[in-house]
């Protein structure tokens, strides 16, 4: 071995030599749960992460805006935003524990100036169809991860949808072609009924998780439930930080909240590392028309796994907790 490749190899091993960054579309609903501004928090200020695109699977005008100052105030106004259509004006009100606050319109209209879309004006966001199909066809093959943290309609909707001017692929092989992996937040493993499975349209989970055509990683309930995070941002970030006021609208100043989105983005991005492995040997997930999800011990020929923790769920909050003030501290400026 030359001493060059041996130097390479040990900064390798220390982790000074990080690989190209991960490009990833990220599929948020960014409406009822905090939970995805601090995912969001961690992929735009991860050195790792490429973001190509974001799409809002909540079809409120609200979330679009929200999402347009986020992107704005952590320097990546120029990473296309779709919104599910037709959307509406409905912000979230919380009449299941009557705790929880909203924050979309909040982090909307008070960082308007970082938006690049007009205030209360989300009309000019992509069709999050179109935008996966023009992503898609523009990039390598294998070399796209989606991040769903949310609902899975658009997803069902992109392999059901046809040729058009970005790529004369029908939407299932324009997936085949371009995904590496589809990693999502949704399900409980090994089974278990959860909420973006059943909560919005489950017919339309069924159809993307029985019928993805590569491989697919889940994030369970189970994994951010007893895993909290967010009460130092509100102490300790930047005063002007979005995610901090978000977190705060939400939950309260000083408290945390539980982990299943920023989880999920930090496997996207970093994959099993210091935090997950996998919790299954061989086997697929499957998806009953009401939502429920069982893994099946057989294969159905497709690479599937689920997480699990390899550290304490404190240790895997105080992960996510310091990367949190980190990135917003390097993201502050005004
Ligand atoms: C903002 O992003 C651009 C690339 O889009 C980069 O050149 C610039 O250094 C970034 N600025 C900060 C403060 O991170
Ligand atoms: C996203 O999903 C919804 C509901 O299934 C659908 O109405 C919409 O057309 C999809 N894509 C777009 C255009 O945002
Ligand atoms: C939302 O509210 C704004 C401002 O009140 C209004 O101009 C707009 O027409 C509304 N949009 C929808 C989709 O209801
Ligand atoms: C889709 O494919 C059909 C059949 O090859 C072709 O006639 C049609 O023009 C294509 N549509 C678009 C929008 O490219
Ligand atoms: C639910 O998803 C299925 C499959 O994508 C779709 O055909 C159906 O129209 C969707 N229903 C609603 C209410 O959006
Ligand atoms: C935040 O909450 C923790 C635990 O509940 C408590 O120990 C700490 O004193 C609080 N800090 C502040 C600044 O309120
Ligand atoms: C996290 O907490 C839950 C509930 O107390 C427990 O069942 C689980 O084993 C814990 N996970 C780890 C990795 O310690």
């Amino acid at each position: 071995m030359q001493w060059s490749l041996i130097v390479i190899f040990l900064l390798g091993a220390l982790g000074v030599l990080s690989a190209a960054p991960k490009k990833l579309i990220i599929d948020t609903d960014l409406f009822s749960d905090v939970d995805d501004t601090g995912a969001l928090l961690l992929a735009l200020t991860h050195r790792d992460a490429d973001i190509l695109g974001v799409n809002i699977n909540y079809p409120s005008m609200y979330t679009g805006l929200a999402a347009s100052s986020l992107l704005g105030y952590y320097n990546h106004s120029h990473v296309p935003l779709g919104l599910k259509r037709p959307f509406s004006n409905v912000t979230y009100f919380d009449d299941y524990t009557y705790e929880n606050g909203e924050y979309a319109s909040k982090v909307a209209y008070h960082w308007q100036d970082d938006a690049s879309l007009p205030w209360a004006d989300a009309s000019s966001t992509w069709d999050t169809v179109e935008l996966y199909r023009k992503l898609l066809s523009e990039q390598d093959d294998q070399s796209v991860t989606i991040v769903s943290i949310g609902f899975l309609d658009n997803l069902s909707r992109l392999l059901s949808s046809t040729n058009d001017t970005y790529s004369s692929f029908p939407g299932t092989d324009l997936v085949t072609a371009k995904v590496k992996e589809l990693i999502v937040m949704g399900g409980s493993y090994p089974s278990g009924r959860e909420f973006n499975f059943f909560g919005y349209n489950s017919t339309a989970t069924a159809h993307v998780v029985n019928n993805w055509p590569t491989p697919v990683t889940f994030s369970g309930s189970e994994l951010g439930n007893y895993v909290f995070s967010g009460a130092r941002l509100s102490l300790e970030a930047p005063e002007n930080d979005p995610v901090r006021g978000a977190y705060i609208w939400y939950n309260g100043y000083n408290k945390s909240r539980n982990s299943w989105d920023p989880l999920t983005m930090l496997y996207a991005i970093e994959g099993l590392g210091r935090v997950f492995r996998f919790g299954n040997f061989g086997g697929h997930n499957y998806v009953y028309p009401d939502g429920q999800n069982e893994w099946r011990s057989e294969s159905n020929g497709r690479e599937q796994h689920y997480l699990e923790l390899v550290v304490s769920n404190q240790t895997a909050g105080s992960v996510l907790d310091h990367m949190f003030i980190q990135g917003a501290k390097r993201a502050a400026h005004h």
